[in-house]
């Protein structure tokens, strides 16, 4: 949410910025703006709308600028989406700019007190709040020490915030200070970097430091300087980031999804490389927790958000069946106000490919201190819940920068897979050659994904026949039901269409009043090889909303004949085992969606009202 640029050194500061904004924007692009120093003075521009506005007033008003400069693509939180709300703030001299991702929860009663003091404020935004007080701040120390002056204000301020800020005062330097949302530092050679992502930076510098929390930075083309609130120096993370530019480029595709999609059999095959010893053993490096530590555990608890979560009720059934440990999945924003019941014999699972939203975040913190151990599944490195969890398995899925959840998907439940077989293993749930033959079928999930991406052209075309429709119901059972819900959210986020999901067998409960003369309706068969028991009631189940009118769209183990009769549109997929079917029957779903988006003329990387990290509760 919010994406944050900031640059010290001797390249053009503000193309710099905006190049940095302009691989930041699927963070929030409701509006952006720079600020650059330049000839003792701060130049700033802002626009509602994408980045695109903001380039255009730039070229119809020139900005000059050679010093430091800073940026923000924004997520509306406080203020409508519009010019002035849009960042960077500045004080009432003009002599200092602030650029703010987070929510300041206790800027109003700050407001009242500046208003009081004299200051004029002209948005309806928490974030000038903070520009007035470091304004305040930074005078009262004689105009020295920016860095002194946004220490005092964090120490003020309450929720979660990164603060990015530059003053006339010292036209080489850039602060920034970090609470609960993400920052990062690029260093490079006499120039320096600071962004919500090392996306932002990365056509310049692989090399990256994490900020943890409550920290500010102090960035100088050729130094980083990072303290605590009270001033303290703090030893940083340094570390280099494994993928480079060309990854967080479209590589011709006209959207990033689109690419990221295509992506998927190099993302799945990413995540579980290098996880087999010579002897055939599973071995999660990263993972931190101790073959001891996780053959006490008595319960698992996964919690996660959006498509993360869905990949959570998956790797449930794959858990249970494979390790015979209770596990819950829980939506995040509701876990820890329930009271939920955790010790330490509990294994927290939080599944984040961003590794930021603020919903898993709290909950995680809530788990630890119940004593519960966690364990990130994240795809971004360096991130906020990995770096605050017990353990983490990465996802090594590459950026992903459209914000419908795709590749990074697939890759979660590659990895919640082999969290399930590690289990096994440790806890000597499975014999090993059990464990070898899934661990086999999983590294031929990669082909298989390519196989499915070989044979989607008639999705596409179903799809764009259906742009006109109004409602697209999803049914499911057992590892089918989450995928239902996947392919219904897909659809509501990318085509804006009301979409929803049932577990096949709640239909007779209610829904199929809902079912009428040609309603389209997606189910995801089983194999009847697997549980057979449920592909007959699956059947049975598509045969009911047929008789009632429904479209039946059938998404079905290639070879399966029985459903044939009953669908107006077969999508075959690969016979694959069938806890690991949700790998290929997701595609479709993926694809479905994007397609009729596009039909409907939507930009599927920016979909309306949403971001791709969302880092407010
Ligand atoms: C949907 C989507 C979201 C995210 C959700 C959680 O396509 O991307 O529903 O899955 O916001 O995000 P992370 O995984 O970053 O915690």
């Amino acid at each position: 949410m919010c994406g944050i640029v900031g640059y010290v050194g001797p390249q053009p500061a503000l193309d710099v910025v905006v190049n940095g904004l302009a691989r930041l924007e699927y963070r929030g692009y409701d509006s952006a703006g720079v600020a650059v120093q330049g000839g003792g003075a701060l130049h700033t521009e802002k626009r509602a709308g994408k980045l695109a506005n903001l380039r255009q007033a730039l070229e119809n008003h020139p900005v000059e600028g050679d010093g430091a400069g800073i940026g923000h693509t924004r997520w509306a939180t406080h203020g409508a989406p519009n010019d002035v709300n849009a960042h960077p703030h500045v004080d009432n001299d003009h002599r200092l700019a602030v650029v703010h991702n987070g929510i300041i929860e206790n800027f109003a009663a700050l407001r009242e007190e500046l208003e009081e003091a004299g200051c004029k404020f002209v948005s309806e935004t928490d974030t000038e709040v903070a520009a007035h007080l470091l304004s305040t701040e930074l005078k009262r120390r004689g105009d020295r020490d920016l860095a002194a002056a946004m220490r005092a204000v964090c120490r003020r301020l309450e929720g979660a915030f990164t603060l990015v800020a530059t003053s006339v005062e010292d036209p080489g330097l850039v602060v920034a200070a970090r609470r609960n949302s993400p920052l990062v530092v690029g260093r490079g050679e006499g120039e320096n970097f600071l962004a919500s992502d090392v996306a932002a930076f990365i056509a310049h510098t692989r090399e990256a430091v994490e900020l943890g929390q409550d920290q500010v930075v102090e960035l100088r083309a050729d130094s980083v300087a990072v303290t605590d609130y009270d001033g303290a120096p703090v030893d940083v993370n340094e570390y280099h980031v494994d993928w480079d530019a060309s990854a967080a480029e479209k590589d011709g595709y006209e959207y990033f999804m689109l690419k990221e999609i295509v992506e998927q059999p190099r993302a799945v095959a990413d995540t579980l490389l290098g996880r087999v010893t010579a002897d055939g053993r599973l071995a999660l490096d990263e993972m931190r927790l101790t073959p001891q530590q996780l053959r006490t555990v008595e319960k698992i608890v996964i919690i996660a958000c959006g498509t993360s979560y869905h990949a959570g009720l998956i790797a449930k059934y794959a858990i249970e069946h494979w390790c015979r440990i209770p596990c819950e999945v829980e939506v995040a924003s509701e876990f820890r106000y329930r009271d939920p019941i955790l010790d330490q014999q509990t294994l927290v699972i939080a599944i984040s490919q961003s590794g930021e939203s603020m919903d898993t975040l709290m909950a995680v913190r809530y788990a630890r201190e119940q004593r519960a151990r966690v364990l990130a599944i994240c795809n971004v490195n360096g991130s906020t819940i990995p770096r605050e969890s017990d353990g983490v398995l990465y996802t090594h899925a590459g950026p992903e920068v459209g914000v419908a959840a795709t590749k990074t998907f697939l890759t979660q439940l590659a990895a919640c897979y082999l969290v399930g077989l590690y289990l096994a293993q440790v806890r000597r749930m499975k014999f090993d050659d059990e464990i070898d033959a899934v661990i086999g079928q999983l590294a031929t999930m990669p082909d298989q994904v390519e196989r499915v991406l070989e044979t989607v052209e008639p999705v596409r075309e179903l799809a764009r026949s259906l742009a006109d429709a109004r409602t697209v119901l999803f049914l499911g059972r057992h590892v089918g039901y989450p995928v239902a819900l996947e392919g219904a959210l897909k659809l509501k986020e990318l085509a804006y269409m009301h979409a929803e999901a049932f577990a096949a067998g709640e239909l007779k409960h209610g829904p199929i009043a809902l079912i009428e003369e040609g309603l389209p309706v997606v189910v995801v068969v089983p194999s009847p090889k697997g549980r057979g028991v449920l592909h007959d009631k699956i059947v049975s189940n598509i045969q009911e909303v047929r008789a009632r009118g429904a479209r039946t769209i059938v998404i079905a183990e290639e070879g399966d004949e029985s459903v044939r009769p009953y669908s107006d549109t077969l999508i075959e997929i690969p016979a694959v085992p069938t806890l690991l079917q949700p790998i290929v029957s997701t595609i479709p779903m993926q694809v479905f969606a994007c397609e009729l988006a596009l039909a409907k003329g939507n930009d599927v990387d920016q979909p309306r009202n949403l971001a791709k990290s969302v880092t407010v509760e």
